[in-house]
């Protein structure tokens, strides 16, 4: 059975329509939804029923998988699967709660940021829970030309270590250890795509300053990146059903995840990441 595409908002995410629920599919089929992930940053796969064996074997079809650290998060026996969840078994949490809400793209606080990831719903809250994506190729080509020149060309600082009181404000701070293990990182704020050679703003929650300008100017700016990053004209609002994958490019898509009453409902998600490469 041929698959079709059926568009979300223009160009930004297609559902893929008549694929098998598991996803497994002959090189052509493959093929064919690789290149409309390429050309339209999110794809969205309903009904789908995966196993973990299923959902690591397609990811791995798109390129080598990452495995989440700290592991503790991880699927037991499937490391390539990471669970966001509310879930509790025996006392113990089953998966990581609240993960990724504020605007970011996986791995992006780290020198080789995650290329792709791939989120599949379990179990979904009947209200909230959304997942929202922004596309950032849209991004950067309706950016005023006085900020391009301003930024391209120029590198963001990205950096737990100064940002991670902003948006973990109830957590402990870092310890020296995982200050160490999560050095600063910089990367281009206009990344060219290492596949569809299109230029992507690229900045979420991490960045915090420019290399090369004053900290509060640099800071001012990638305030004003960030807001122009999530204007309505760019965002897709996922509102999950159970069955639901989405797969996502890190590389020109920002992601956000949205709360939803944890103590009356129950979200379980699976999510399988991919490498990426140095952001150029
Ligand atoms: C994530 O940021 O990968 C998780 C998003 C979500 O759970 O909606």
């Amino acid at each position: 059975m041929g698959i079709a595409l059926r568009p979300i908002k223009d160009r930004f995410g297609a559902e893929i329509v008549g694929i098998d629920p598991g996803l497994d599919v002959d090189d052509a089929t493959f093929r064919a939804v690789e290149d409309a992930w390429y050309g339209h940053n999110i794809l969205l796969f309903r009904g789908v029923k995966m196993t973990p064996e299923q959902h690591i074997a397609f990811t791995r079809r798109l390129g080598p998988l990452h495995i989440m650290t700290p592991p503790q998060y991880n699927l037991p026996g499937h490391p390539e699967i990471f669970v966001v969840a509310n879930v509790e078994e025996m006392g113990k949490p089953v998966g990581m709660r609240r993960v990724g809400l504020g605007w970011h793209t996986d791995g992006e606080d780290k020198k080789i940021p995650n290329a792709g990831s791939f989120l599949y719903a379990l179990k979904v809250p009947p209200e909230g829970g959304d997942t929202m994506f922004a596309d950032m190729y849209g991004a950067w080509e309706a950016l005023p030309e006085r900020i391009k020149r301003r930024v391209d060309g120029r590198r963001a600082r990205f950096s737990r270590i100064a940002m991670h009181h902003v948006h973990y404000p109830y957590e402990p701070p870092l310890t020296d250890t995982q200050k160490a293990e999560r050095p600063d990182v910089f990367h281009p704020i206009a990344r060219t795509h290492p596949r569809t050679g299109r230029k992507a703003l690229y900045i979420g929650r991490w960045a915090c300053d420019i290399e090369g300008l004053p900290a509060d100017e640099g800071r001012a700016l990638i305030e004003e990146l960030q807001d122009f990053a999530a204007r309505p004209e760019f965002v897709y609002r996922h509102k999950w059903r159970v069955g639901d994958a989405v797969l996502w490019d890190n590389r020109c898509t920002l992601h956000c995840a949205t709360g939803f009453d944890d103590t009356k409902y129950t979200r379980h998600m699976h999510r399988t990441t991919l490498e990426g490469e140095v952001p150029v």
